[in-house]
């Protein structure tokens, strides 16, 4: 630690939502602008993840929780070796959430991707909301299967009320009060 702060520790910022909240889109945002400032940042989404680490994993309560412990134990070992880890999952049920807050302690950030259910099935950047209310996918967050909100998340951000831009400086202004993240220099802001 540096000066009573927490520059060069790791952590874990933990988007959690529904499918079409803006998780990714904010944890790209977020991504590039730590890159900007630090080396050793990582990302681990959901939909990347299912591509390889839980390959095979369907959608069960039972794979959902498998996948986020997965995710969960890959940042809890990059974390205590200094990285800032990007999650991005739905993660819908707040026991196993809990489950890696506690295995990662102070360092995890729980970030509530909060749009109401209508607005991103509006949106449905994927097409899968369509499906899910046909019934061609079963089993489908917020839909049909559950999506638990986060109860006391470190941050709370509403993507109907504000630009993924603004979401993510609030992020990054999090992570600046809390010391992991050095402010930007202020000729580097706009
Ligand atoms: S989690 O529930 O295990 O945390 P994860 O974030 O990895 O989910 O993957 C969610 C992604 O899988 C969604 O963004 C969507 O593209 C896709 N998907 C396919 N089927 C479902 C489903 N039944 N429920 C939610 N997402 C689904």
């Amino acid at each position: 630690m540096e000066n009573g702060t927490r520059y060069g520790r790791g952590f874990t910022l933990w988007f959690t939502g529904l499918s079409g909240a803006g998780k990714t889109t904010i944890a790209e945002i977020v991504e590039h602008e730590l890159r900007e400032r630090q080396g050793g940042i990582e990302v681990l989404d959901g939909d990347i993840v299912r591509t390889n680490l839980s390959k095979g994993l369907g959608f069960s309560r039972e794979d959902r929780d498998t996948n986020v412990l997965r995710i969960g134990f890959v940042a809890d070992l990059l974390t205590r070796n200094g990285v800032g880890v990007i999650v991005s999952a739905i993660s819908p049920f707040r026991a196993v959430r809990d489950q890696v807050r506690r295995e990662i302690g102070e360092d995890f950030i729980e970030v509530f991707v909060d749009a109401p259910l209508e607005v991103c099935a509006e949106r449905d950047v994927k097409g899968l909301y369509a499906k899910a209310y046909s019934g061609e996918i079963p089993q489908f967050t917020g839909v049909s299967d559950p999506y638990e909100a986060p109860t006391s998340p470190e941050l709370h951000i509403k993507t109907n009320e504000e630009e993924p831009a603004e979401s993510a400086r609030r992020v990054i202004e999090y992570l600046e009060q809390l010391g992991y993240v050095r402010p930007a220099r202020v000729f580097d802001r706009a």
